[in-house]
């Protein structure tokens, strides 16, 4: 440990906010900002928006959007023993599930287990799995249903990288606010958008792109990668630089703000990667298609284990992500 670059990961990454529950991220990230920031509100859907600078006849107003909800587990139903039956909230592998710890949003802890399954060699159905926090019976269960939880998973140091059950997306996060951190000035009306909702369709930076009609925007993401054994092809590896994203499931970045980026990663010799990612999407799908459109494209961190409770980065993508950000929002955007 020691870098405030990894404290800052470590505090926010151990904090419980699914989709729709990101009081407590919030807060954690406002108290990061504030100081930082010209201006800091908060929008009906939860969203927090922080301004930096004014705009000028060289500037653009640009969002910038990071989501701070993560994947979680909500309960569907207690038995009679005090067993807690639930459903996804956001994209949940069954596979990770079964010896899961998790932690509902209420401080209540439990741990995951499954029915007898009769086929070994297959994982239990979300339906198959269960949570135990140790009640005898429903009465004495401190679960309702409606209560949500995420995975309980402490962040963890391994060799170059970083692990952390919600990389995907504070690590985003972080880098927002170490731009905003770095960031002397800017000819821009830049607003760093801490998005609500992104793991259940986006909804947080679909509504607060209509709010802030930017001229172009930008979100910062996590992305998969294809360098662990017999994975699926795709030329993004961890440690060899943020990515610039070109297309996903859900959109295709503007060309323009391709070039925009990969020349400005090129100017001050920061590494990237193009990304093509064929599952999944992010917040820049939003901001690409509210309103009239706007010119969009996003900034990937480079990440294994997306959706499981260890999501891995490596710590350079991050600094370098941060690095042609801070870079990006500097100077005027020439697209
Ligand atoms: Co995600
Ligand atoms: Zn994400």
């Amino acid at each position: 440990m020691e870098s405030t670059l990894k404290l800052l990961i470590k505090k926010l990454t151990e904090i419980f906010s699914p989709s729709g529950y990101e009081t407590d991220i919030r807060a954690a990230i406002h108290d990061e900002v504030k100081r930082l920031a010209d201006d800091v509100r908060v929008d009906a859907l939860g969203n927090l928006i922080a301004r930096k600078g004014k705009g000028s006849a060289k500037g653009k107003r640009i969002m910038l959007a990071a989501h701070m909800d993560e994947i979680g587990l909500i309960a569907t139903h207690i038995d009679g023993n005090g067993f807690i039956r639930f459903t996804g909230i956001g994209g949940i592998r069954p596979l990770a599930l079964t010896g899961s710890r998790v932690r509902f949003v209420s401080g209540v802890p439990g741990v995951i287990g499954a029915d007898r399954i009769t086929d070994p060699g297959r994982a239990p159905t979300l339906e198959q799995c269960f949570i135990d926090v140790g009640a005898s019976n429903g009465k004495d269960c401190p679960v309702k249903v409606g209560d949500v939880c995420g995975f309980e998973r402490p962040f963890l140091e391994v060799g170059q990288r970083l692990v952390a059950k919600s990389m995907d997306d504070r690590i985003g996060c972080v880098v927002l606010i170490e731009t905003l951190r770095a960031l002397k000035s800017t000819p821009h009306e830049a607003y760093f958008v801490f998005t609500t909702q992104e793991e259940v369709g986006v909804r947080g930076a679909t509504t607060s792109a209509f709010g802030i009609d930017p001229h172009l925007g930008l979100a910062v993401d996590v992305t998969g990668v294809g360098d662990t054994p017999k994975c699926a092809k795709m030329e993004v590896s961890l440690g060899k630089g943020p990515a610039v994203k070109i297309k996903d499931a859900g959109m295709l970045a503007d060309p323009r703000v391709v070039d925009w980026m990969i020349r400005t990663a090129e100017k001050n010799g920061i590494p990237y990667q193009r990304e093509i990612l064929e599952a999944g999407g992010t917040d820049a799908r939003a901001i690409q298609v509210t309103r009239a459109g706007v010119p969009a494209g996003c900034l990937s961190i480079p990440c294994r284990y997306v959706h499981s409770p260890s999501e891995m980065v490596d710590e350079r993508d991050v600094s370098n992500a941060v690095k042609l950000m801070t870079a990006l929002v500097s100077g005027p955007a020439e697209i």
